[in-house]
């Protein structure tokens, strides 16, 4: 992949096992930790037992503990840092506009450019608000939908993430023992003392599986604001939807009048037009994050200009109000916009290229080591699976125990051998990855796999 951003020539990835040492700096850090935050810890995700190294700094794609162990970053923030750490046109971005002030109570000049390449990318996007997150983003997309319709209710496909807000989580967690038939799978809190009210009003849907998906939306058409689809859904095992389905819920909604969010907080990495593009259907509406942001806390909301409408105050007290103090912060949009100037058509062809030969050397390697699992993805996003059977819903996603202790040693291998991913195997490349980096990986990889099969792994 073409270095975008200065790399440092890569070393040989080796023993990176001291913050799990007794009387580490992490360690202590943690013990500290606890006696301020519960479990020492202020994001469930980033939790790993009995805890995690913590982060000193970053540079390109590589993130540094506080130990001074290095580790090639193959999560990037959970996938927000395209361009991986402290590239210098985004540093250089987000400082000139932070010398100017970090936020005000008036609109910028920059949110204004942030708008209008999102309007020029993305095929749903006519209109854009800014959200300081994905999780409010999608908040604000369902209550736009209900607005817009005048409905209550929403439908999300089970085990699909959309972050924190009660109606999206619902049925996030699901498992054999409550997910109930998959044409009408049960709706199931995930935090615990969600109102039963929340959990009614959210239709849970099974992902890739359009004739059941199609027949519930129709059910429940009269009450339905919104049908929200993540279509390359990383919690459901990171397996792209299938078009066929896509085009299915786009010809659902259409007819029924429900609105169609598409959730691309994750899978706008996937193409320059989104997944949206890549797949040829068109939402109403759609959810951004993570890579508009250039690193910085961000989401968005686009869509239709009639549907977005019902946001816009002009005309006195609008149907969906929606304010938030750091809305469209400067630092955030100029850092947005720097990093998404750079990512452009070349730069996605090149990750795509390199996230397909990435997962078909790993799956080989899964193969070589004779280790159960399995890679999906698409793009420049990859996902481990312990299991090596096909992976085309949650169902046949979620793993069974062995499978899940599975994938956990072999994450932590990684960890312990210059590897960073997320504990659930998901991973993800950035555009400073280089063919020695990405060499790398994949011998790290098969030497923890080797592990794995019984044998040792010398570092
Ligand atoms: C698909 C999807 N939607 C929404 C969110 C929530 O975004 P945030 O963490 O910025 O609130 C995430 C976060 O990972 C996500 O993956």
């Amino acid at each position: 992949m073409a270095t975008t951003a200065p790399l440092r020539s890569p070393r040989p990835l080796g023993d990176t096992r001291r913050w799990a040492a007794p009387g580490s700096k992490s360690a202590d850090l943690f013990a500290r930790a606890q006696g301020v935050m519960p479990g020492g810890n202020t994001r469930t995700t980033v939790y790993m037992a009995p805890y995690p190294p913590y982060a000193a700094s970053g540079e390109g794609c590589w993130v540094t503990d506080v130990e001074g162990d290095r580790r090639l970053d193959c999560l990037n923030n959970y996938t927000a840092l395209i361009h991986g750490h402290a590239h210098p046109a985004i540093v250089e971005a987000a400082t000139r506009r932070l010398a100017l002030g970090a936020s005000f109570p008036l609109p910028t000049p920059e949110e204004i450019e942030l708008a209008a390449l999102l309007c020029e990318r993305l095929p749903s996007a006519e209109r854009v608000r800014f959200t300081n997150s994905g999780s409010e983003a999608v908040m604000m997309a369902v209550k736009g939908a209900r607005a817009f319709t005048g409905r209550p209710k929403i439908a999300k496909f089970e085990g699909a993430y959309h972050g924190s807000y009660d109606y999206v989580e619902v049925s996030l967690g699901s498992t054999p023992e409550n997910w109930g038939s998959l044409a009408a799978p049960a709706s199931i809190e995930y935090s615990r003392g969600t109102p039963p009210a929340v959990l009614e009003d959210v239709v849970v849907l099974p992902f890739n599986h359009a004739e059941h998906a199609v027949a519930r939306i129709e059910r429940e058409a009269r009450h339905l604001a919104a049908v929200v689809v993540d279509p390359v859904p990383n919690r459901i095992g990171l397996m792209p939807a299938r078009r066929d389905f896509l085009q299915a819920l786009r010809e659902v909604t259409d007819r029924l009048g429900i609105v169609l969010i598409f959730d691309e907080v994750i899978s706008f990495r996937v193409g320059y037009h989104g997944a949206q593009g890549a797949f040829g259907v068109t939402p109403d509406m759609t959810t951004l994050g993570k890579i508009i942001g250039g690193g910085f806390p961000v989401g968005a909301v686009v869509g239709r200009a009639d549907v977005m409408s019902v946001f816009d105050p002009t005309g006195g007290h609008p149907r969906a109000p929606h304010g938030g103090t750091f809305n469209a912060n400067p630092v955030t949009m100029a850092a947005g916009l720097a990093g998404m100037r750079l990512l452009t058509g070349d730069a996605y062809a090149r990750l795509d290229e390199t996230g397909a030969k990435l997962r078909a050397s790993l799956a080989a390697c899964f193969e070589h080591a004779g280790v159960r699992g399995g890679v999906t993805g698409m793009g420049s996003l990859f996902r481990l699976h312990g299991t090596d059977r096909e992976v085309t819903d949650y169902r046949s996603a979620h793993a069974a125990p062995d499978e899940a202790a599975r994938l956990q040693r072999i994450v932590r291998g990684l960890l312990e051998h210059g590897v960073l991913m997320s504990i659930t195997g998901l991973g993800c490349l950035s555009t400073p990855m280089g063919d020695a980096e990405l060499e790398s990986l994949v011998e790290t990889f098969a030497a923890v796999l080797a592990m794995e099969g019984g044998q040792t792994l010398t570092s």
